[in-house]
């Protein structure tokens, strides 16, 4: 990241901490967690039994690769696979595997905020794919999409994987999608991962694990704060809670304050009250079912073209496709 880039997020980050921690009830945005230690975190999350969302999105493609590369291929022979976010590559490792087993022509096209990510992500996949067209976006989602989908008239099938849609409430989901569909051509397809509604405690374990790492990781943004805005959060007066509504497969993940405390943030001269029990909102993590995903993709001019399940139907990878015709 440069250093123009690096002072900007700075400020968007210090202005976000102020809006949310003077609001009532009190916010802070959950991608403010994910910095170098966060990461980390994440990564070791990813790994646990509980948090069953990653396993279950790897056995999906795993088991459908061959008939999702057909769709994918439909009607062409090239295309783009555009990946919102770049993470470790992980789950796309299998599709990219795939489709260079098929000699398909195609670009894979990552788009990350982080130029870090970025980089490690082509290096670890220019080691195990020779020959790999690999196409780096460093940028937002929509400004990086609207220059692949504007400059080329090739198939674009854009990956949003890991449930990521769902820490979008419902009308951020649709503007979202709307969004992505106005960038997309006819042919083109969205690739989306959709952690579904299943036994609350299974969901409740995922984000409250017993060894503590969820915790970790959900505290991250107190620390950041003391780091980046020299802050005096003391950790261990705020424990993590999660909720779940079975009702609306809505998951929300608290920090709440054990006592009464005041918090001085040095950076924005600012002093925080919390009182006993006070909560701090930092993610949503909205589980689907089918008909919720139609609903959200109608809105947005959109329909469901197929869709994969794993073994235990804990997880929904959709392809969807525009309903409208082109312009
Ligand atoms: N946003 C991811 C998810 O919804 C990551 C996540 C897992 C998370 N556990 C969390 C975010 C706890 C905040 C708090 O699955």
């Amino acid at each position: 990241m440069n250093q123009v880039t690096f002072a900007k997020i700075q400020e968007q980050f210090a202005q976000d901490v102020y809006k949310g921690l003077t609001d009532s009830p009190k916010h802070l945005a959950s991608k403010y967690i994910y910095d170098e230690k966060g990461d980390l975190l994440f990564e070791e999350i990813m790994n646990l039994q509980e948090y069953y969302l990653t396993s279950c999105e790897l056995d999906i493609l795993k088991i459908h690769k061959a008939q999702i590369t057909d769709l994918f291929l439909q009607n062409t022979r090239s295309l783009n696979l555009v990946e919102l976010g770049a993470g470790n590559g992980k789950k796309t490792r299998i599709i990219l595997e795939e489709l260079q087993h098929r000699d398909a022509n195609f670009h894979y096209v990552p788009i990350d905020i982080s130029d870090n990510a970025l980089r490690r992500l082509q290096n670890s996949l220019s080691e195990e794919f020779p020959g790999l067209k690999v196409k780096p976006k460093q940028g937002t989602y929509f400004n990086k999409l609207k220059t692949i989908t504007s400059s080329t008239s090739t198939k674009n099938v854009i990956l949003f994987l890991g449930s990521n849609i769902g820490n979008l409430p419902h009308k951020k989901a649709i503007e979202f999608l709307a969004q992505l569909a106005r960038e997309m051509h006819q042919n083109d397809m969205i690739f989306l991962g959709c952690d579904q509604k299943k036994n609350p405690q299974t969901i409740l374990d995922a984000y409250n694990d017993p060894y503590g790492k969820t915790e970790a990781f959900n505290k991250n943004l107190l620390q950041r704060i003391n780091k980046e805005l020299h802050a005096n959060f003391n950790l261990d007066n705020f424990l993590h809670w999660e909720a779940y509504n079975p009702e609306t497969g809505t998951a929300k993940s608290f920090l709440v304050s054990k006592i009464a405390q005041r918090v001085r943030i040095e950076s924005l001269d600012l002093e925080i009250s919390f009182a006993p029990w006070e909560t701090i909102h930092t993610e949503i993590s909205q589980k689907y079912d089918d008909a919720l995903i139609a609903e959200l993709a109608k809105s947005a001019g959109l329909r469901i073209e197929n869709q994969f399940s794993d073994r235990k139907e804990y997880f929904k990878n959709y392809v969807l496709m525009k309903t409208t015709p082109a312009k």
